[in-house]
């Protein structure tokens, strides 16, 4: 759709950029509500993060999304912060308000729950401990929605164990007790759990397999890869093929996108099939 002098802008900051699918997700989003906007790609290195952000109320953008690298080093260069994105050291979403301040706030957390929600309505903190593979980023937002969706039990399982170490100490709850094991003990720690996710990003395409024996894991687990290319892990493949039901990756972006876009451009977006197809081209055309 052709853009007007007053149309609304937002885009996303990282660095690489290039494969960011969120301006296809946006940009979808933005046709079918027929909303006079764009969402566009910023390519900023991270020496200049603070000048970029602080360039966006200048520029009259709405906001933007954060991507790797910036997902931490964004947190201290915000005016005000979630409180929930303070606690998890990582933000993904920027709303320049009308004062001109720049509040950050996480909304991966709300990715991975509404996406969990929609592809796992079964699913209930009292399942059983979930079990999360890797302590980066990514598993920080895990291990946030497990905890406060009620989980009793996290077991941590991440090749460094010190970065796992870091991660059950920020994220410390009443509720939830975070338990970190060695990586050589992940199918082991599969026993009696309610659900399995996977945050590393073993089985990308690129990068090596995960390997893993489900063997200890209930049929009834749900197992969640938040890696979306390819859509259908070898971690998912196993588990769907021992009838465990699956979650893929791809809802948790489509998810994540939905709080920025209302902020942004004033219009709740859904997530449907039409938008997972579309997104799924999106792949098939880059590889
Ligand atoms: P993100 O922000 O997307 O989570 P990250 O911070 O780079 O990305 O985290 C990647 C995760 O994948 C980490 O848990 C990493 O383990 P380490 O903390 O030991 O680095 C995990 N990972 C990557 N390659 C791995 C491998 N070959 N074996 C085991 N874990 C791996």
């Amino acid at each position: 759709m052709a853009i007007t002098g007053a149309a609304r802008l937002a885009g996303i900051m990282g660095w690489p950029i290039a494969h960011s699918r969120s301006p296809a997700l946006h940009g979808f989003w933005l046709h079918e509500h027929g909303i006079d906007g764009a969402y566009v790609p910023l390519a900023v290195a991270p020496d200049r993060l603070e000048q970029a952000l602080r360039a966006l109320p200048a520029l009259g953008f709405r906001g933007c999304n954060i991507t790797i690298p910036h997902k931490r080093a964004a947190l201290r260069i915000m005016d005000r912060v979630d409180p929930f994105a303070q606690r998890i050291g990582a933000m993904n979403t920027v709303i320049v308000a009308p004062d001109g301040g720049l509040e950050g706030s996480n909304t991966d957390v709300f990715g991975f729950r509404e996406n969990l929600r929609e592809q796992a309505p079964g699913w209930r903190a009292s399942c059983g401990p979930a079990v999360v593979l890797g302590a980066g980023g990514a598993a920080r937002s895990v291990v946030a929605a497990l905890s406060t969706a009620g989980v009793a039990e996290i077991r941590l399982v991440n090749r460094t164990r010190d970065r796992a170490e870091a991660l059950a100490r920020d994220l410390a709850a009443p509720e939830t007790r975070i338990t970190v094991h060695p990586w050589e003990q992940r199918n082991e720690v599969l026993a009696a759990a309610g659900l399995l996710a996977n945050t590393t990003s073993l089985g990308m395409e690129n990068e090596p397999p995960l390997e893993i024996n489900l063997a200890p894991l209930p049929e009834t687990a749900v197992v969640v890869d938040i890696v979306y290319v390819p859509l259908e892990t070898g971690l998912l493949a196993a588990a769907r093929r021992r009838g465990n039901p699956v979650v893929d990756g791809l809802g948790m972006l489509l998810h994540q996108g939905r709080p920025g876009f209302a902020a942004w451009f004033g219009a709740e977006p859904q997530v449907t099939p039409a938008l997972r197809r579309a997104m799924l081209a999106t792949f098939a055309g880059a590889h």
